[in-house]
């Protein structure tokens, strides 16, 4: 991958900013409404979901707390292995914990699917998940996210997070890119 930037002009706004917004305050008193108000675990996984993460917790009454998990995936060769690394521990234990596992994006569900069982496996109360971008059209494995901001087509999309390249993070909206 290049490391120049990437002309901007090859993306078009998919999902504005202010759209965005909205949907994260619906999604944090849904979340609320369901959990309860107590004291919730949110767990970004990095680097994609740092800036839901950010506006999620901002938007969730009552007390939360904040862990992020480094996740090396599969991607880079042309088929997925399924095979997920952790590079960044959480920094302290959810046993006991509500935990809500905080994605940008589910895609082949793979990291979802791995992830959920790998904080299982520390006995927390309960982990419920939430993605800001769902995209259905190419699951591998069978997961659902139990709340999603928006369904999408399979599209490249930046921005919002989510990256080519590393660029595109910074975009306040999430854009599909067309190369
Ligand atoms: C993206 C995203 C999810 C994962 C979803 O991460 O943040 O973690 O891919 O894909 P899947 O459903 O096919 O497993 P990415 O590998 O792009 O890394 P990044 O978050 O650091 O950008």
């Amino acid at each position: 991958m290049s490391d120049q930037p990437h002309p901007q002009d090859r993306t078009r706004v998919l999902i504005p900013a202010e759209r965005i917004q909205a949907r994260i305050v619906e999604l944090a008193r849904e979340i609320r409404a369901d959990l309860g108000d107590g004291p919730l675990t949110c767990i970004g996984v990095l680097k994609g979901s740092f800036i839901f993460m950010a506006d999620l917790v901002r938007a969730l009454d009552g007390p939360v707390r904040c862990e992020f998990l480094g996740v090396s995936s599969y991607h880079g060769g042309t088929r997925s292995t399924g095979v997920v690394r952790i590079t960044e521990d959480l920094s302290h234990p959810i046993e006991g914990h509500h935990c809500l596992l905080v994605e940008d994006i589910v895609d082949t569900g793979l990291t979802l699917d791995y992830l959920r069982h790998f904080l299982e496996g520390r006995k927390p109360a309960s982990v419920h998940t939430v993605c800001l971008l769902d995209k259905p059209g190419r699951r591998e494995v069978e997961v659902a996210p139990d709340y999603v901001g928006f369904t999408i087509p399979d599209e490249f999309v930046v921005g919002y997070g989510l990256d080519l390249g590393e660029f595109y993070r910074n975009l306040p909206y999430i854009a599909v890119y067309s190369p």
